[in-house]
């Protein structure tokens, strides 16, 4: 809960605070440090957080063809009557805006707008938009400031928060990108209504993540609430966001360029990333695919990191009672499976490297998973 407010922070957010409507999460990274500011209906309010950051006026609104018509102009009137002038840029809705070529786009139309080094660029959507955003906030200029506004809870509670931006190519997905910490995270609970409910349920399996790699205490309240938050009851849905960024938080800043710890983030996107390249992409969600994901590295931590078996079971009861899959089904074969894993680029020199459960709540990097464990495992899950 927030006990002091932002340094500087304007009449509109000072009255958010002490009506305690707002709670923060600090990330932090030094001289790069900032915070997550979590509430509801923040976006009429957006230029109050913004204001204490000393940013310069011109601001460029990066948004989607789905969130852009829901939540464009709410903001883009908040930022003007605060002084700032302000841009739309609105990209087609899906993960093939997040390419060079729509980074290009966006990134030529800057200097016509006249954005300078002090200028702001704010994603406002998904994490389509958020990486896309940030990946050209990070190149304008060498870096210019960078503002998230996430509305799916996929952004919420994992790709607005600890800098990773980026754009796919044709040969892989993310592959070209950036570190480039966003300012300020201005997370708004309102957003998540219109947010369709299969989009929703596979940002919840980031969620159940989170719980398995590093709270159980976390894990435990999300088996008992995990109904209240999937209806988006306010208390609920702030409380799982909220530990959520705090978890990722702490990851990001011991870890901040993913060379140990920030991996255990990568709990069930061994499985998932696979299954997901072998479908290209089409008609599995992400969070639909590490939820499936999950449940093998659940299976494989039983065998090979002394996870045990029960806690095996409440990981996979979890995931289903959420609506999540569980299983593979018939169209990923093993042997095509182990290769796409062999490919993914947090592979090294070829070999697969699982984040495993030791327990709920404390996960285990190992290499010492053999190509007949995933079999079997991938058998049991199918
Ligand atoms: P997305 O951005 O495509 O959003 C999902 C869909 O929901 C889109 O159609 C979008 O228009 C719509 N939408 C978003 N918010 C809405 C709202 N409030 N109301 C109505 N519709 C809304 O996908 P996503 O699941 O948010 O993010 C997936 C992307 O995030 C992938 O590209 C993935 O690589 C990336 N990612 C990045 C990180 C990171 O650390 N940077 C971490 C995880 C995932
Ligand atoms: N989504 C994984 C990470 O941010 O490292």
């Amino acid at each position: 809960m927030l006990t002091e407010p932002p340094e500087g922070c304007n009449a509109n957010g000072m009255s958010l605070l002490k009506t305690g409507r707002i709670e923060r999460v600090r990330v932090p990274l030094g001289n790069r440090s900032y915070d997550i500011v979590i509430g509801d209906n923040l976006l009429k309010d957006a230029a109050g957080f913004l204001q204490p950051l000393g940013l310069g006026r011109r601001c460029v609104v990066i948004s989607d063809t789905n969130v852009a018509p829901l939540y464009g102009e709410m903001l883009c009137e908040s930022l003007r009557s605060a002084g700032f002038e302000v841009s739309l840029l609105t990209v087609h809705a899906g993960e093939a805006s997040k390419s060079l070529r729509q980074a290009s786009r966006l990134l030529e139309k800057l200097p016509g707008l006249r954005l300078d080094r002090q200028s702001v660029v704010v994603a406002l959507g998904g994490g389509v938009v958020g990486d896309l955003a940030g990946f050209v906030a990070a190149t304008y200029l060498r870096g210019i400031n960078f503002i998230q506004i996430p509305t799916s809870l996929l952004a919420l509670v994992d790709s607005s928060v600890g800098g990773k931006t980026g754009v796919n190519l044709p040969q892989g997905k993310n592959l070209v990108g950036a570190f480039y910490q966003p300012r300020l995270v201005i997370a708004d609970m309102a957003t998540l209504k219109t947010l369709p409910k299969r989009e929703l349920r596979s940002g919840f399996a980031e969620v159940i993540k989170y719980g398995a790699i590093s709270d159980a205490a976390f894990f435990r309240w999300l088996e008992r609430d995990y109904r209240r938050v999937l209806r988006l009851e306010g208390a609920a849905i702030r409380k799982a966001v909220r530990r959520c960024c705090e978890l990722k938080a702490q990851v990001v800043s011991a870890d901040e360029h993913e060379s140990g710890l920030r991996a255990i983030l990568n709990f069930g996107h061994t499985v998932g990333h696979a299954m997901e390249a072998l479908v290209e992409y089409e008609g599995l969600l992400h969070g639909e695919a590490v939820a499936v994901g999950m449940c093998c590295a659940a299976c494989l931590s039983v065998k090979r990191a002394g996870l045990k078996r029960a806690d095996a079971v409440r990981l996979r009861a979890l995931v289903k009672a959420s609506g999540l899959p569980t299983q593979l089904g018939n169209r990923f074969a093993a042997a095509a499976m182990l290769e796409a894993m062999r490919l993914d680029k947090k592979a090294r020199a070829g070999k697969v490297r699982f984040v495993l459960l030791k327990r709920l709540g404390a996960t285990v990097l190992s290499d010492q998973v053999t190509d007949a464990d995933v079999e079997e495992v991938l058998h049991v899950c199918r």
